[in-house]
């Protein structure tokens, strides 16, 4: 029963103490968040890396690309384990190595070498160590803007995976037109792009997250019409589209700022994942807060950590048997590190 599943839970991390670090992102569920050491956004949960090393587990609960940059940032003695395999990220699946040094050969023979990668943190550790053997960074969403302001300054053109949406945003908040930036798709191997070559300063790939693409200009429409005092708040992993129709964007840690600071008896139509819209509506009743998207938005594999199996794996962790390690080889980490370093530094 969840009564059992949660006297475990509380027990594991009651006989190990301090040997055992528990993040939880935003987006988990709160039956899981309940029990988290510290919570985050994707920064701050690389951020407290130094946290984890002090521990000899971490049982990260959140996604798969999360838990890669956990191992990589810890002491090769840290373990970290993943209760669920299956919480993985469909669009840090949307890019591959082997894609991903075709289109930067590809790209390199058309537009010369000054050309910069950068890679959301939403992506494997073998992209992170691409951009990072190619003197690149990784960004997350509430870094962006210094990141993709940095690229642009070092090189002519900036080559930013895998999500288009987070890319497209940031270079257009900071004075890129539209027009000067291209789309990589890697299922064709084709730049597609309407201008002359001489004017692109940004080459998208063209992944996106399939939680935030179901928010839409419609649905903002449909609030402006009928609720127009309704702020609207999205993440800007949302289309340019919906970002431009919005009220406010940013990563999770901010639109928990925001409304955290709201004014009480304001009202807020939020687009980003369901967890953490359906938690700050609760935690804060003196606000009227919903979905943008009626139907809500769940990310199905966050949602893969749950009591059961959070359970299991740290009964397997306290019996010195853990399951669900995740490691990165050392090689994919050293080069991995040098990305994350570059954006830790500036953040
Ligand atoms: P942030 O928490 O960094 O805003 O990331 C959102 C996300 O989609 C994580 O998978
Ligand atoms: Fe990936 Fe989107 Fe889920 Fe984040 S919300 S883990 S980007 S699918």
């Amino acid at each position: 029963s969840e009564a059992d599943l949660i006297a475990i839970i509380e027990g594991v991390k009651a006989r190990m103490g301090s040997r055992l670090f528990l993040p939880a992102h935003h987006y988990q569920k709160d039956e899981v968040v309940q029990f988290a050491d510290a919570t985050g956004d994707s920064l701050q949960l690389a951020q407290v890396a130094k946290q984890m090393t002090e521990a000899e587990y971490t049982v990260f609960c959140g996604v798969h690309f999360m838990a890669e940059t956990a191992d990589m940032l810890t002491d090769a003695s840290h373990t970290v384990v993943l209760p669920d395999m299956r919480a993985g990220c469909s669009m840090a699946d949307m890019a591959n190595d082997t894609q991903t040094e075709r289109a930067f050969t590809i790209l390199t023979e058309r537009f010369g070498e000054s050309i910069l990668p950068l890679t959301y943190v939403n992506s494997t550790a073998a992209i992170k160590a691409f951009v990072g053997r190619h003197g690149g960074a990784t960004v997350t969403s509430s870094n962006a803007v210094q990141m993709v302001e940095w690229a642009l300054a070092e090189r002519d053109i900036l080559f930013f995976l895998p999500d288009q949406h987070l890319g497209r945003n940031t270079a257009h908040a900071l004075g890129i037109p539209l027009e000067q930036m291209a789309i990589w798709d890697p299922i064709k191997d084709e730049l597609v792009f309407d201008g002359e070559d001489q004017d692109v300063r940004v080459i998208l790939w063209k992944g996106h997250c399939s939680v935030h693409e179901k928010f839409t200009v419609g649905q903002i429409d449909q609030f402006r019409k009928t609720d127009p005092e309704r702020k609207i708040l999205v993440h800007p992993e949302c289309s340019h589209e919906v970002v431009t129709a919005s009220d406010l964007n940013g990563s999770t840690a901010y639109i928990i700022q925001q409304i955290e600071r709201a004014a009480p008896g304001t009202k807020w139509a939020i687009g980003t994942e369901m967890n953490l819209v359906n938690r700050l509506a609760t935690t804060h009743p003196e606000l009227d807060i919903v979905s943008l998207n009626p139907f809500m938005c769940p990310c199905l594999t966050m949602n893969r950590i749950d009591l059961p199996h959070l359970a299991w794996a740290l009964e397997q962790v306290e019996a010195g048997e853990p399951v669900n390690i995740i490691t990165v080889d050392a090689e994919t980490t050293r080069y991995a590190v040098l990305a994350l370093e570059r954006m830790l530094a500036r953040s």
